[in-house]
C-alpha cells in the first residue's frame, strides 16, 4: 500500500516576538484580514518589542557613531541584547510593562549571555541575510516561536550578528530603510501556511512557488464577466470538462513560468511530457536564464 500523498495537516500554531524600534510601523498590516483573523482564531500571536524600552541612559540613546569614522550611525548592542534575551527567557506572550519600560528593567546580566530557548530561531533581518524563499517560509513556520529583530539599514553592531542572531534574511537584492518591512512579510507568508489560516480547503497548496503547483508561477485566471473589454474568458473554462481545465492550468503555468521566470525551471522535477510541452515553445534546457533580465546565457 502506497502512503497518502497528504496526511491531514497537524494543528500548528506561531508566536511572533518582533524587536524594532518602530512599532507603531506594524499596527496597520497585522490589524487586517488574514493576519488579523489568524490571531482572532490563536493560529498566531504576535508580541511587539520596543528595543528602546531597554534603554537605560536619561536620552534613550539606541545608536551611535561608527568606530572607525565614516557615514551614518550603528544601532548598540546592548539594548538590542537586553531586549532579546529579556523576552525569550520569559513565557510566549510576556511583555514589558510599559511603566516600568528604561526605570524598572528585569535584572541582565551585560557580561554574560542569557540561556536562550534552543526551539526559537533569532532571525536578524538584514539585506545581507539569505534570500528568503517558499522553502525558507516553511521551514519557519515548523517553530512554535520566533524572535525577528529589525536593524536599521544604516548598521547594527556585528555582534549582533556573531553572538545573537541564529539565522540572518533578506527579504530580495534592494534596500529597504529597515528590517521591519521585512519582518512584516515573513509574519504574513508564515501565517497563510497554517492549517485554518485560510478561508479555503486547499490553501496556500496552490500558491506559485508552493508545491501544489510544482513550484511554478500560477497561470491566468477569469471571473465574471465572460466578456470584458473586449477579451473572452478561454472557452476550456467554462466547458465543464475538467481534466482539460486542469491541463490547461497546467500548461498555462508552464507558460507563464517560461515567460516572466525561466530561472525557476531548471530545477524543478518537470515530468518528460512537460520538458517536450517547454521545448516546442522556445524553452532551451540547458541553458542559464538569468532571473532578471530573462534572457539565456547571460552572466
Ligand atoms: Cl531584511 N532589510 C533591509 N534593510 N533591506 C532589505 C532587506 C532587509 N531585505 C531586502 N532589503
Amino acid at each position: 500500500m502506497s502512503l497518502p500523498e497528504q496526511q491531514a495537516p497537524v494543528a500548528r500554531v506561531v508566536h511572533f516576538d518582533i524587536f524594532t524600534l518602530f512599532p507603531p510601523m506594524f499596527s496597520g498590516p497585522f490589524a487586517e484580514s488574514i493576519i488579523r483573523r489568524a490571531q482572532e482564531r490563536k493560529l498566531i500571536s504576535i508580541s511587539l518589542h520596543n528595543i528602546r524600552d531597554y534603554t537605560t541612559d536619561r536620552h534613550h540613546v539606541c545608536d551611535d557613531l561608527p568606530y572607525g569614522g565614516g557615514g551614518g550611525m550603528v544601532m548598540k548592542p546592548a539594548p538590542i541584547f537586553r531586549a532579546v534575551e529579556t523576552v525569550l527567557t520569559r513565557p510566549v506572550g510576556w511583555t514589558l510593562p510599559l511603566e516600568d519600560a528604561y526605570v524598572n528593567l528585569p535584572a541582565w546580566d551585560e557580561q554574560a549571555p542569557a540561556a536562550l530557548p534552543a526551539d526559537t530561531p533569532i532571525i536578524l533581518l538584514t539585506p545581507q541575510g539569505r534570500q528568503l524563499n517558499q522553502t525558507i517560509v516553511a521551514e519557519l513556520s515548523a517553530y512554535p516561536r520566533l524572535a525577528l529583530l529589525c536593524g536599521r539599514y544604516e548598521g547594527i553592531d556585528e555582534r549582533v550578528h556573531t553572538q545573537l542572531a541564529t539565522d540572518e534574511i533578506s527579504i530580495g537584492d534592494y534596500v529597504l530603510s529597515g528590517g521591519e518591512l521585512a519582518a512584516m512579510v515573513i509574519v504574513d507568508a508564515v501565517t497563510r501556511l497554517l492549517p485554518g489560516a485560510l478561508g479555503y480547503e486547499l490553501g496556500a497548496a496552490q500558491d506559485s512557488h508552493s508545491p501544489g503547483l510544482g513550484g511554478l508561477l500560477e497561470g491566468p485566471q477569469y471571473t465574471r464577466p465572460h466578456l470584458f473589454r473586449g477579451e473572452e474568458t478561454p472557452a476550456v473554462l467554462l466547458s465543464g470538462h475538467h481534466a482539460q481545465v486542469k491541463r490547461w492550468r497546467h500548461e498555462q503555468a508552464l507558460l507563464r513560468t517560461l515567460l516572466h521566470r525561466p530561472d525557476l525551471l531548471r530545477h524543478l522535477p518537470l515530468s518528460a511530457a512537460d520538458q517536450t510541452f517547454l521545448q516546442q515553445h522556445g524553452w532551451l534546457a540547458d541553458i542559464h536564464y538569468d532571473p532578471v533580465s530573462k534572457q539565456p546565457g547571460q552572466l
